[in-house]
């Protein structure tokens, strides 16, 4: 079965079209269904329209407020038909409706890092491998973790990535080693969630 995925995105959105392009590609047999953004202009938003996906902005432009925002991004969400909701560099905490519109509906996270280090509220790109860099760590890598009301950056680790952190690096140097982490990281998460799928491509 195609497994029909939401995707939710503040930003650039290129762990959004990796998503896409493994579906494009057959190399993992799930659909986006539905995009939404949490930011007025996110540039993830024209992947979503270039791939013909339907998409929607829940900004506070729109709705009274962030909670209400976020209630009315589930229901897009179960109206289109998701089956399993990602994070894709999505930078607000989600709130207890969301969750509650979701009924049960897995929900996972993608994070910079080798979380339980270098997480938390606050610790969104840039932040993470300023920090990672800072504590002079020799390693980093991504975590795509569940997600779970009233906490932030933890849930049960899905997949795990390292990746060096080599003697020079900077922020620059370090977030696109990370980030070509990230893209292979996102698909083998969503690939779990597919019966069968796993065993298949082992
Ligand atoms: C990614 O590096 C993702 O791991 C990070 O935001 C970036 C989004 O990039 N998420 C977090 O830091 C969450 N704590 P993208 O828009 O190009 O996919």
């Amino acid at each position: 079965m195609t497994l029909p995925v939401g995707v939710l995105v503040s930003g650039r959105g290129t762990n959004l079209q990796a998503i896409l392009d493994a579906c494009a590609a057959g190399a993992l047999d799930a659909r986006v269904v539905f995009v939404g953004s949490n930011r007025d202009g996110a540039p993830a938003m024209i992947r979503a329209t270039r791939a013909g996906v339907q998409h929607g902005t829940f900004s506070l432009r729109g709705y009274p407020s962030r909670a209400a925002a976020q209630e009315a991004m589930a229901d897009a969400l179960v109206r289109a038909g998701a089956q399993l909701i990602v994070l894709a560099g999505f930078d607000h905490v989600l709130t207890p409706g969301f969750f509650l519109k979701l009924r049960g509906r897995p929900i996972i996270n993608i994070h910079p890092a080798l979380l339980p280090l270098f997480g938390g509220r606050g610790m969104l790109g840039d932040k993470v491998h300023e920090a990672v860099l800072r504590a002079g760590a020799t390693e980093s890598g991504v975590t795509v973790h569940r997600v779970h009301p009233d906490t932030v950056d933890m849930g049960e680790v899905i997949v795990q990535r390292r990746v060096p952190v080599h003697p020079g690096d900077d922020v620059p140097a370090l977030a696109a080693r990370v980030l070509e982490a990230e893209h292979q990281a996102i698909v083998d998460a969503i690939r779990t969630f597919i019966p069968g799928a796993a065993a298949r491509t082992a």
